[in-house]
């Protein structure tokens, strides 16, 4: 092929958000000759969403803090479907990792002794996240891109990978993709590849992720022939803002609750009080101020209700919603106003005070802000294994949002940044290992023009529908049908308009020509799009019972088989193929760690 641009390499990382630019650095000092792809600029990637902190047992503010204590509560929090290994490393890990970034010149806040600053947030006992005001997953991102940088790790930007390439003995021999500004094909040879996509959040109407988020590290994956785990579990954050309607969905952090936010209904009534699971509740307050007096006593180790796992609060948000008790757009109210002093909350919050000005024209140290849930985060993704974070295809692996099983049902806030890093550390040194012990021929000029034509074909066929009609068809769907609350009929529904959806998708065309064309990249991810979609659906139709970010009201509550299954897909042609798999076992001395309170 003439029209092609081609790079040999060793490590190919597809994705600069915090996992690709810590494998990316990790293989780089192994010695490998390593690239970064990323569809966006360097940068700017979904990781800055994480506003609130990086989650990590330093025992900072707390020296009683510890690593099973971190454990505990990331499996808690995740209701036990969790991969043990998988948060156990985390947990050992992440102090580490928080050193190493403020080693590489990360300016994390300081306690009064110095030490890095570490706040509280939902699910974890003790105040446990390491901060940078409201902007943590920003200065991740800014000491990674530097090291990146100095480091001299090749980045191509603004480049859109659609298809990973494998040998005929089906391990992996590099990614094909094109550049956004002059739609030019690149070719990346190389063993090991590396998913670090992020998230499918664009497959939903409300979701605090950006354009990028269109499940392509998913999607690619499956397609190559790895698995995917637990696809059900989509976090939707608690608060997201829902006026006005240009700006639904952006994030609103948990770090205001964490710093002492409340969330209160249309009646003035902080109806979290009323949605505390039976473990942790105190029958005998009179009123409000009571309640709140007890359940804000740190020194016993209590924390607020809106401190509760994201979906448990989300869950309440949504019936305050339903039972006509929501504000004015369609949400609730996140009041810090009446908590602290104006210079404390712009001290602390400083992003959101000016998000909310700028965008709302509210001064949220004055007035409450109107709240709602947004899809965030998906906790299902590629089956890795946990030392390597190898997918089931030789050469292939996958760190952070875009790899399953860390969080189980649910993940806690604060535990993505240090997932990203443990593993995406973890991705880049076994990718390395790899690449050191495999070369692979050049890739035949069939392959590429294949991988081009089905690239191009939307360029090819007249007549067709646009493709952004069908990407809004398919966000209603998700959003309506496969959203926080979930029924059976409802998901069978939305799986009969994802197969609409998928026959129409196939003729539709693109107009104009291949540079810049925005037509012709969302023709290019719908269909992984339309892909993971059909995932979470076939996965939370199958999954009958309620378990964290998977709500059923056909199905309320837990239920004791599902606790041990993970939910498999896998490629089956063009469809998707569910599996029930056994959860891998705990061994008894991590067990053991339970048994404690
Ligand atoms: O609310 C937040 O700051 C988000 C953090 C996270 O998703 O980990």
């Amino acid at each position: 092929m003439t029209d092609l641009e081609r790079h040999a390499y060793d490590v190919v990382v597809i994705g600069a958000g915090g996992a690709g630019l810590r494998a990316a650095i990790e293989a780089h000092e192994q010695g490998a000759r390593t690239a970064v792809v990323c569809k966006s600029l360097l940068g700017k990637a979904h990781t800055v969403m994480a506003e609130g902190g990086i989650a990590a047992a330093m025992g900072n503010v707390y020296p009683e803090d510890g690593w099973k204590v971190h454990f505990r509560d990331t499996m808690r929090g995740g209701k036990m479907l969790n991969h043990w290994r998988m948060a156990q490393l985390h947990a050992q890990e992440a102090p580490d990792r928080v050193r190493e970034l403020e080693d590489w010149g990360a300016l994390f806040d300081r306690t009064p002794a110095g030490l890095i600053s570490q706040r509280d947030f939902g699910g974890h006992r003790y105040a446990r996240l390491a901060h940078v005001g409201d902007r943590t997953g920003l200065e991740l991102i800014r000491t990674l891109q530097q090291r990146t940088v100095a480091l001299g790790i090749d980045v191509y930007m603004e480049c859109t990978v659609t298809k990973v390439i494998k040998q005929q003995d089906g391990s992996i021999q590099g990614a094909f993709g094109y550049r956004r500004e002059n739609g030019r094909f690149v070719l990346w040879q190389a063993p090991s590849v590396v998913l670090a996509t992020g998230g499918i959040g664009k497959s939903y109407k409300v979701t605090s992720n950006s354009w990028e988020y269109t499940g392509d590290g998913h999607s690619l994956a499956l397609q190559a022939g790895a698995t995917l785990v637990n696809m059900e579990f989509v976090q939707f954050h608690p608060t997201g803002m829902v006026w006005p309607p240009s700006v639904r969905g952006i994030l609103v952090t948990e770090s205001v609750r964490g710093d002492g936010g409340i969330l209160k209904n249309s009646n003035g009534s902080r109806f979290m009080f009323d949605y505390i699971p039976d473990y942790f509740r105190k029958e005998t307050a009179e009123t409000e101020e009571e309640a709140d007096r007890w359940y804000t006593d740190k020194k016993n180790n209590r924390r607020p209700p809106e401190l509760l796992p994201r979906d448990e609060v989300a869950r309440a948000i949504n019936s305050e919603v339903k039972a006509g008790r929501g504000s004015p757009h369609g949400g609730v109210f996140l009041d810090i106003a009446s908590r602290h002093d104006a210079d404390y909350i712009r001290k602390r919050l400083p992003s959101m005070y000016h998000q909310f000005k700028e965008l709302a024209e509210v001064d949220i140290t004055k007035e409450p802000m109107e709240v709602g849930p947004t899809c965030h985060y998906v906790m299902g993704g590629v089956e890795v294994d946990p030392e390597t974070a190898a997918a089931k295809v030789p050469g292939l692996f996958a760190a952070g949002e875009v790899a399953g099983g860390m969080h189980g049902s649910n993940r806690l806030g604060g535990n993505s940044l240090s997932d990203l890093l443990v593993f995406g550390r973890r991705a880049g040194l076994a990718a390395a290992e790899r690449a050191r012990a495999t070369t692979v021929p050049n890739v035949a000029d069939a392959v590429l023009k294949e991988a081009a034509g089905e690239a191009l074909a939307p360029f090819e066929r007249d007549g067709g529908e646009n493709p952004y009609t069908l990407h809004a068809e398919l966000q209603t769907a998700m959003n309506d049908l496969v959203g926080i609350i979930r029924v059976a009929g409802e998901m069978t529904e939305a799986l009969e308009r994802i197969e609409a959806l998928k026959v129409r998708a196939k003729a539709l065309t693109v107009e104009g020509q291949r540079p810049y064309n925005p037509g012709w990249h969302l023709a290019l991810d719908l269909p992984h799009m339309l892909r993971v979609s059909e995932c979470i659906a076939k996965a939370a139709l199958e999954r009958e019972e309620s378990r964290g970010g998977h709500t059923r009201d056909d199905f309320p509550g837990p239920r004791e088989e599902w606790g041990a299954l993970n939910v498999i897909c896998s490629a089956d042609g063009e469809d998707v193929a569910l599996t029930r798999q056994p959860l891998p076992v705990m061994p008894p001395d991590l067990a053991e760690i339970f048994e404690e309170s």
